[in-house]
């Protein structure tokens, strides 16, 4: 198993907590005398090269980060909520959103591009304020999740992947619904057994209370 990680800050200091948890001594310098690193949150955001990055988290953003980076051993744990919380906070997830979530946890930034790149719940590009996410893994799709599809890409005038001003559809794989299968997953709000005449319905609904994915975190 390769060594955990060992606290190391971008300006190459190690923490003392990260020493407390190897029994006084850092698996990586070997050094018992470290310095205590500048608490993360305290420093303007920067990029490892030192650059000022464009976007910072909001104070509240900032300290919710933190409160659940201090859940876990190591803040790479908490990378997952991060992202979550840059979504909300900045909208999707560009370069510098993953950039700040990098600083704020001490990641390399190839770390948090990863992991934003794998969900497709983490947006790389900007959404409508309703993402519309249709299941079309298997149980959906032997219940008729492609009709509801084609009803939702018909009433909406748009393909899967493409955006109204009110509506983004996504083709989702699995959303954990598959007992009432086909299922849609906007924001917080699930739609169960969904036939094609549904859709109608469901659009009326969510504009009349947009569900963002926001809400989620
Ligand atoms: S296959 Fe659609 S929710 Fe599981």
């Amino acid at each position: 198993m390769p060594p955990p990680f060992c606290g190391t800050s971008p300006n190459g200091t190690r923490t003392r907590a990260c020493a407390r948890r190897r029994g006084g001594r850092c698996p990586r310098c070997r050094r018992l005398d470290l310095p205590v690193a500048t608490p993360v949150f305290s420093r303007p955001f920067a990029t490892r090269e030192g650059t000022t990055m464009a976007v910072e988290f909001s104070p509240e953003a900032a300290k919710k980060i933190e409160q659940i980076a201090a859940r876990y051993p190591w803040k790479q744990a908490a990378c997952l909520p991060a992202l979550h919380i840059a979504q909300k906070e900045f909208g999707h997830l560009h370069d510098d959103a993953l950039r700040a979530v990098a600083a704020a946890l001490d990641l390399p930034y190839a770390h948090v591009y990863g992991v934003a790149t794998f969900y497709t719940m983490l947006r790389r590009e900007p959404a409508a304020p309703n993402v519309l996410r249709v299941c079309t893994n298997v149980a959906c799709m032997l219940r008729g999740a492609y009709d509801v599809l084609a009803a939702l890409e018909d009433k909406l005038g748009i393909r899967r992947g493409e955006s109204t001003e009110e509506f983004t559809i996504v083709e989702e794989e699995c959303i954990a619904a598959c007992a009432n299968a086909p299922a849609i997953v906007c924001g917080t709000r699930y739609f169960l057994d969904v036939v094609p005449e549904q859709v109608e319905e469901i659009l009326a609904e969510l504009r009349e209370r947009p569900r963002p994915e926001s809400e989620v975190v």
